[in-house]
């Protein structure tokens, strides 16, 4: 294909794209005019757009193309399984090899009581379906009044209709409705912008206090569960105080809480280990949701880990003709699962929990370098998971107005220079394939570097600093 030709079939497919394509989580205020950058080809920690740019990909796609871009090997493992057995049902005792050997792999990579795994297309779907499953058991138990699940501000869970109430990023649910009687919101652990003057641990204090009186008030025998993100991801990659999710955990114990982690980020590596809950936060969730790096994003999957406590009582049928009435129709889809077998295989091959371990705390490093600018108020997150916190004033963490647009000024300045990062309102999320070397770490700083002078002079010029 000639570069003339490409360009063409550019034009036309940003064409057929604005007109047809409804994105997600796109601003129609500028879609309309620009339309969406295609990106076209893939490889390693690259990504090029279909004017043949090329870019260090700093967001893993959408946190998930964990073991890095164009890897053949998880193609051809697609392409074998999808010409051997594209699809068959696994409703009704059939099922498939690749479901059957991810399931036994999953059940070994999981903390030693998550031994069970409900299948579903991503990350909301899981969560979705992990708030029916945990209704039913308590239903099962005999205890119906079991459904309110405590949830947090700034969590993100997930758009279908449950997970968006999950959810808490107000500007998400922005004109949608929500299933407001199912979900109660606690405050998010946010240490940045904990109160004046609080300690880390009184702040840990004030927010495992919040949950025990919101317990108090709603009434245990009223609530089903709690869901947390290890780290809060969308929300802000926020990393709570230390020991709040043991000690959130605790508060569940004693109240016959089930505690659901949403791993779908922080599973498959992003913080050195396949799943952080046990690893890195000494906790034992009764479940534990994945999607994302689970497959590297190769093909839509999501995975719901659950307990053998849970399955004694969700494998135990209704009575006579009972059956589990819940699942989708690419539940343990066979080409899914193969190549979420194949990326799990690469991941422990290559060492990539150990290559995030040992890069991880650099990149915290480097990038923690980039505070001496006027607008950065706060660098944070832990290894593969970063965020900056842009802000008028480091004194008093005031952020600029809206309009300024901070976040996508140092996104586009960034890309200018060869980096994609994430814009998310004032703040700009670093997420790689955990495949980044230290080398990798230090041109993308410098990327950083650039694109973050460049914000503070266009901000000067429009008037904002
Ligand atoms: C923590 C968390 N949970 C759930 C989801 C929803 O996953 P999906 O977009 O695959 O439905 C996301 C997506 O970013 C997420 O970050």
């Amino acid at each position: 294909m000639t570069i003339e030709t490409r360009a063409h079939d550019a034009q036309a497919l940003w064409q057929k794209d604005k007109d047809h394509f409804i994105h997600p989580f796109t601003d129609f205020s500028t879609f309309h005019e620009e339309g969406c950058d295609l990106i076209t080809d893939s490889d390693g920690i690259y990504v090029q757009d279909a004017k043949g740019n090329r870019f260090i990909d700093g967001i893993a796609g959408l946190w998930c193309v964990n073991v890095g871009h164009g890897r053949r090997e998880i193609g051809e493992a697609m392409a074998d399984q999808a010409t051997r057995m594209a699809y068959f049902s696994t409703f009704n005792n059939l099922s498939n090899a690749p479901a059957a050997e991810l399931s036994a792999r999953l059940a070994e990579l999981a903390p030693a009581h998550l031994n069970h795994v409900f299948y579903s297309c991503g990350g909301s779907t899981a969560n979705d379906a992990t708030i029916r499953l945990v209704h039913y058991y308590f239903n099962r138990l005999g205890k119906p009044a079991k459904k309110r699940i405590i949830s947090r501000n700034n969590a993100y869970h997930g758009t279908t209709y449950l997970a968006a109430t999950l959810t808490g990023i107000a500007s998400n649910n922005w004109d949608f409705d929500t299933l407001d009687h199912l979900v109660t919101h606690l405050s998010e652990a946010n240490c940045y912008r904990r109160p004046e003057g609080m300690t880390e641990a009184d702040y840990c204090d004030h927010l495992v206090r919040e949950f025990e009186d919101t317990v108090a008030e709603i009434g245990a025998d009223n609530i089903a569960a709690f869901i947390a993100e290890p780290i809060m991801g969308a929300g802000g990659v926020l990393v709570a105080p230390t020991d709040y999710h043991k000690r959130m955990q605790a508060v569940c114990r004693a109240n016959d809480i089930l505690y659901i982690a949403d791993e779908v980020v922080t599973g498959f590596g992003r913080l050195g280990h396949f799943f952080a809950s046990e690893a890195v936060y000494e906790t034992q969730p009764d479940i534990i949701n994945c999607a994302k790096g689970l497959s590297s994003g190769y093909a839509p999957l999501g995975a719901t880990l659950i307990s053998d406590t849970l399955y004694d009582v969700l494998s135990t049928p209704q009575g006579p003709g009972g059956v589990l009435s819940t699942g989708f129709t690419y539940s343990g889809h066979p080409v899914s699962c193969a190549a979420a077998l194949k990326n799990i295989e690469i991941i422990e091959r290559e060492g990539i929990c150990e290559n995030v371990r040992e890069v991880g705390p650099y990149l915290e490093e480097r990038l923690a370098s980039l505070s001496h600018h006027a607008t950065v108020g706060d660098v944070r997150g832990s290894h593969f998971m970063m965020c900056l916190e842009n802000v008028a004033d480091k004194q008093t963490k005031a952020l600029f107005p809206v309009e300024a647009r901070v976040g996508d000024r140092v996104a586009f300045e960034a890309q200018q220079r060869g980096l994609i990062i994430r814009p998310v309102g004032h703040l700009n999320i670093v997420s790689p394939p955990l495949i980044w070397t230290r080398e990798t770490v230090d041109r993308v700083v410098d990327i950083l570097d650039a694109a973050l002078t460049a914000t503070t002079a266009t901000l000067k010029a429009d008037g904002y600093l």
